[in-house]
């Protein structure tokens, strides 16, 4: 029966729960008693759904974890690192359920990082809430050593919102590193709202600024400038080209950005250059340009910054023209229809003549030659036919009534 002894390892003691910063989980345990002497004393723990497996020396493990529910770590003493050597029986401890009504929690509970310098989180009330519910906001990263509170809550439309600065942390890695949110009221009526924020993802960088557009054999040229703080190969681009013109907008997406022609670079120290190919030297063109961060260097590239200024290159970008094209617009409509009207007589009188007139028709028979007079003429014949068609039927009439 050794080695049934050897598989049922007896379990940890003393497992118990704590929660440090604002969701940082820490789970301690005591080594189990009466393990073998011969025993490398292990650790296999895991949480709900044996997610996170791991096998480890250490009486401790921590997890940063958003309160919004509960969550429980199992625990169990082994005498090796394989997997395949059973662990003891597994000791489970969790987190206290979170406190409150579920649906007095504010919901959308979003943050997003601008600029690498401040964040902003937004979020919407819970169903359960009254309106005019305080609500306060603290966070907490590693480089800040303490939880900090959020100074001004504003609204925005539905959304109550909060942005507190944050400054880029080159000296520390950024893997590993997330911002721990926690939204409550003063009064303590609604249920927490946590978040965990990684620094690799939700970043939204400033706008571009666009310094310089020039043709140069047939193509268009665009140099600008990244916004700081972020190194151009982190940055992906959409160049925006709208022709007035042809009245067409082309995007361009460049994951990098560099023109073949590389002297271009040198004119304007820390720009950035993209050569745009088929545009028309003659014309309009306005150019604007975002940027993302890309998966080089973040986790996600969701996140396009605003647009940059837009700048134009070529002609029709005098302005009077535009104000005297603005005056003269509703004159040459005005103009446009009277000769419409005219016009629109011509044709009525064409194809619906006037009902003729016996003196005006005289008149043209004898007078003029008109080439009018023709088509008067013609309506006298009718006219005649008429008549004598009139004529023999009285004349049947009379015929009829006569053996009577
Ligand atoms: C468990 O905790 C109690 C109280 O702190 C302590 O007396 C006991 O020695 C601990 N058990 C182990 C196995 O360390
Ligand atoms: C522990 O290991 C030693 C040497 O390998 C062996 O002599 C001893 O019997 C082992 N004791 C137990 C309890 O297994
Ligand atoms: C972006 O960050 C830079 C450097 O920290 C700063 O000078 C600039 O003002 C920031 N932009 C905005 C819009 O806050
Ligand atoms: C929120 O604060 C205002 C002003 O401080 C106070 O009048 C109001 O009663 C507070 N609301 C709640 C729900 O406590
Ligand atoms: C981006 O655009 C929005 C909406 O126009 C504006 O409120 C915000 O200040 C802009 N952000 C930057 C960094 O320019
Ligand atoms: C360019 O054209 C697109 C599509 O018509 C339009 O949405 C966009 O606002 C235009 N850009 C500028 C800078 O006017």
């Amino acid at each position: 029966d050794r080695g049934r002894g050897a598989a049922t390892q007896p379990p940890v003691t003393n497992l118990s729960v704590s929660v440090e910063n604002l969701c940082t989980v820490i789970w301690t345990w005591d080594p189990p008693e009466g393990a073998s002497p011969n025993c490398t004393l292990r650790y296999f723990s895991h949480f709900d759904n044996k997610q996170d497996k791991k096998i480890a020396p250490e009486t401790h493990r921590s997890k940063e974890v958003p309160l919004n529910e509960r969550i429980c770590l199992q625990v169990g003493s082994q005498c090796s690192t394989s997997e395949s050597d059973n662990p003891s029986i597994l000791v489970e401890k969790c987190t206290p359920p979170p406190e409150g009504d579920p649906e007095s929690a504010v919901t959308e509970l979003r943050c997003v990082w601008h600029n690498l310098s401040y964040m902003k989180c937004t979020w919407l009330p819970g169903r359960n809430t009254s309106p005019d519910t305080n609500y306060t906001l603290y966070y907490w990263h590693s480089s800040l050593g303490k939880i900090l509170q959020c100074e001004d809550i504003y609204r925005e439309g539905q959304h109550i919102g909060c942005s507190f600065a944050l400054t880029n942390l080159k000296d520390s890695s950024f893997e590993q590193h997330s911002v721990q949110i926690v939204v409550k009221d003063n009064a303590g009526k609604i249920r927490p709202s946590f978040n965990i924020v990684p620094l690799t993802s939700h970043v939204k960088p400033d706008p571009p600024h666009i310094k310089r557009l020039f043709f140069q054999n047939g193509n268009l040229y665009v140099q600008w400038k990244n916004p700081q703080n972020f190194y151009s190969r982190c940055l992906s681009y959409q160049v925006e080209v709208n022709n007035s013109q042809t009245e067409t907008s082309d995007t361009f997406y460049v994951e990098e950005a560099k023109c073949q022609n590389s002297e271009f670079e040198g004119n304007l120290e820390g720009t950035i250059c993209f050569m745009v190919p088929g545009v028309l030297p003659d014309t309009l063109n306005t150019v604007r340009i975002r940027v993302r961060t890309n998966k080089l260097c973040y986790e996600d590239d969701k996140l396009w910054s605003n647009w940059s200024q837009a700048m134009s290159i070529g002609e029709n970008t005098d302005p009077t023209f535009y104000v005297s094209m603005l005056l003269a617009t509703p004159v040459i409509v005005a103009g446009a229809i009277i000769v419409l009207l005219l016009y629109l007589k011509r044709l009525k009188i064409i194809i619906f003549p006037p009902i003729p007139d016996p003196g005006k028709i005289f008149k043209e028979m004898f007078g003029d030659q008109n080439d009018d007079t023709l088509h008067w003429k013609k309506y006298d014949i009718y006219e005649k036919q008429t008549k004598e068609e009139t004529d023999s039927v009285v004349l049947i009439e009379n015929l009829k009534r006569a053996p009577q």
